[in-house]
């Protein structure tokens, strides 16, 4: 077994030196089309400048100016260097084709063309928008090197595979304030997304302020709702970071909000509150009154004169009927007018709310429920439920966006978000032209479960990785490499103000009580929250907008990069090809867990939040033990005896079980040490979902 770990360690050092030779790609997320990498680095001191030449607009030199600021944050210059120069000789010279829309449409070109030498750069586009993406392309380049902040001499030539790549924030089920608002758009600027898709209304709260119908906003909010000059701030902060903002009005259901203070628009008789708790619920629109339609054009009329988009969400998910069916009279105006079920009724009514979105000059566009051929082909699907609403409508000749598989609630590992491609599965098989109707996707952030203190964890990094399968070819697929520069692009983001990382300290030292955190950092790096709708069901009592969000499984990452690099080297090790270091990066891990739960466990009597954590610390424990045992094993050749591996396996069971809505993510490595030293290979099952 020596021996052959010998030639191990020396095949793995081979390999490594092998590949320093080879020039490391730039850390850019989303990958561009293009790149060839030159020799050279282009010095970004504080004599750095910027010449614009070709096309100017307003926007242009705004474009430059949050560069610049950018650039200031990345390298910590003050705001006095790093200038415009009127005179064409700078170290980046910009030059733009054209100016862009008034209002930001879809498929406006964001091509751009980047060139940097050693005596300076180019960057060249048909608009301000390829502009954009290229100063953004800029800044991911922007590394430190021994002779000063630099960029790589490289060219690249670049341009978004779809024209559609979203991020939805729900602002309904909590209230996210401006400044979130505006810190995740510049978020989505970094990774070149081009939608914010804004869900303003649900039955937890109706978020923006009408003039035309102020008992929305006055009773249906519990006072957190956007003023209409809050609104075209966001709208005007999006635009010059080249991103369109699209509405949503949640209607039919998910609208007990509205009816607070409008009861008269729904089907059961009320009163209405706004409602605390999550899910499903039975309030929806009453389609059969001519009053409703007469309220929501003059409502639409008000939000399509504050929303300049020409897209328009009118939601459409989730219906349950029951209002419909307990309500006489809407169940004789189905049967008067041959409508057979309440799909029938909802078909109805979107066709109608569909009228009136068109007169006021939008573009409708709605979740998958709406998909029926009764409505007219201009409409855009959003799939939600599955990837096969998607090709169902692009076949029946609708636009469709894809969002199943791009929901960052679920919790779901940014891989299996980047494995979900909008032209996969049934997409793969339409026509081109078929295809030519699927615009791309959003990422969606349901807001059940976050608060302004950690929704940025929820949406980064992994956003950038949806960001990147939206942008970039399909080809680029490689996981390792996704995820080296998803962590670059992290560290990236906390530049922008993003608080993914900088909230994660905060919110342990107020669940330990304590500004010692080292062991319950050590613990919670291993933890994610529980995945999918699993929160909702295991959950103790129904949690509401009431519940606090400060508990481990708000602070916990959606994805633990401990565990993943973890497990990386433990298939590795067992597969027998672990690079020199990785046994005693392992062992060192191992051990760290094995003795961490002696410096937590005096604190959890000190903090109820700490303590419903006690069991993970202990199972931690336990299983930092059991993986050493396995390594003795491994490194001494001999095999575990069985009655001892069937007793860890039984240990690493109950490990892999949720506690406190949380899992721990080391167990299915651990069992892979337990299995393999027990002789057992390829046996280990997949990780918890
Ligand atoms: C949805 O998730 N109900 C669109």
């Amino acid at each position: 077994v020596r021996i052959l770990f010998l030639a191990m360690m020396l095949c793995a050092l081979f390999t490594s030196l092998g590949e320093a030779q080879v020039q490391t790609p730039p850390s850019l997320m989303p990958l561009p089309a293009k790149m060839q990498p030159e020799s050279g680095l282009l010095l970004i001191d504080s004599s750095f400048s910027v010449a614009v030449t070709g096309n100017h607009e307003a926007r242009l030199d705004r474009a430059v100016e949050i560069f610049l600021g950018q650039l200031r944050l990345q390298t910590g210059m003050p705001p006095v260097v790093m200038k415009v120069k009127d005179s064409p000789i700078a170290a980046l010279v910009i030059q733009s084709a054209s100016g862009t829309k008034t209002v930001q449409e879809l498929g406006e070109d964001e091509s751009y063309q980047l060139d940097i030498a050693g005596r300076g750069a180019r960057l060249t586009a048909p608009t301000t928008l390829g502009v954009m993406r290229g100063l953004q392309t800029f800044l991911q380049l922007v590394q430190t090197t021994a002779g000063g902040f630099a960029v790589p001499a490289i060219s690249i030539e670049d341009s978004p595979r779809f024209p559609w790549r979203g991020l939805m924030i729900d602002s309904s089920r909590h209230f996210i304030p401006v400044d979130v608002i505006k810190r995740n758009l510049d978020g989505m600027a970094a990774v070149k997304l081009n939608v914010f898709h804004w869900h303003l209304s649900d039955n937890q709260g109706f978020r923006v302020e009408s003039k035309k119908f102020p008992k929305l906003q006055e009773m249906g909010s519990d006072g957190l709702y956007y003023t209409q000059d809050q609104i075209r701030d966001v709208i005007a902060y999006a635009r010059e970071r080249g991103i369109r903002v699209v509405p949503e009005f949640d209607m039919p259901g998910h609208s007990t909000a509205w009816f607070v203070g409008y009861p008269e628009l729904a089907s059961g008789p009320g009163p209405y509150e706004i409602e605390r708790q999550w899910g499903v619920f039975d309030p929806a629109m009453d389609p059969t009154r001519e009053e409703t339609y007469k309220f929501l054009d003059k409502f639409i009329a008000e939000m399509a004169g504050l929303f300049p988009d020409q897209f328009f969400h009118i939601g459409g998910d989730e219906v349950n009927g029951k209002q419909w069916d307990a309500n006489p009279k809407i169940q004789a105006f189905m049967h008067g007018h041959g409508l057979k079920n309440d799909g029938d009724l909802q078909a109805y009514f979107n066709q109608r709310v569909q009228k009136i979105v068109s007169k006021h000059g939008k573009t409708m566009l709605g979740w998958d429920e709406i998909l029926r051929p009764d409505l007219p082909n201009s409409i855009v699907i959003q799939s939600w439920r599955g990837p096969d609403s998607l090709a169902q409508a692009a076949k029946q000749g609708y636009r469709g966006l894809l969002s199943s598989g791009y929901y960052v609630d679920l919790m779901w590992p940014a891989a299996r978000h980047y494995a979900n491609d909008p032209m996969s599965g049934a997409a793969a098989q339409l026509t081109p032209e078929e295809q030519s109707r699927i615009l791309g996707g959003e990422a969606c952030m349901w807001a059940e479960y976050v608060s302004p203190e950690n929704v940025d964890s929820r949406i980064w990094p992994r956003t950038a990785a949806i960001a990147e399968r939206l942008w970039s070819p399909q080809d680029v697929r490689d996981l390792n490499s996704m995820y080296q520069r998803l962590e670059a692009e992290s560290r990236r983001l906390d530049w922008l103000g993003l608080t993914h990382n900088s909230s994660y300290a905060p919110m342990l030292r107020r669940i330990a009580g304590t500004d010692d955190i080292a062991a319950v950092k050590v613990l919670g790096n291993v933890l994610e929250p529980v995945k999918d709708y699993t929160r909702e069901e295991t959950a103790p009592a129904p949690a509401t907008s009431a519940t606090p969000l400060n508990r481990m499984v708000d602070a916990a990452r959606p994805e633990s990069a401990t565990a993943r690099l973890f497990a990386e080297s433990v298939d590795a090790f067992v597969a027998g090809h672990a690079r020199p270091g990785t046994e005693a990066q392992v062992r060192s891990l191992l051990g760290a867990w094995r003795d961490n739960q002696v410096d937590l466990q005096a604190r959890f009597e000190s903090s109820m939040l700490l303590k419903e954590v006690a069991p993970l610390s202990q199972n931690l424990s336990a299983l930092g033990t059991a993986g050493l045992a396995a390594m003795e094993y491994l490194d001494r050749g001999e095999t575990a005896p069985v009655a001892w591996v069937s007793e860890q396996l039984a240990l690493v069971e109950q490990a892999r079980k949720p506690q406190a809505q949380l899992l721990l993510m080391i167990a299915p490595s651990i069992e892979k040490l337990i299995r393999a030293s027990g002789g057992q290979t390829g046996a280990a099952s997949l990780p918890p979902k």
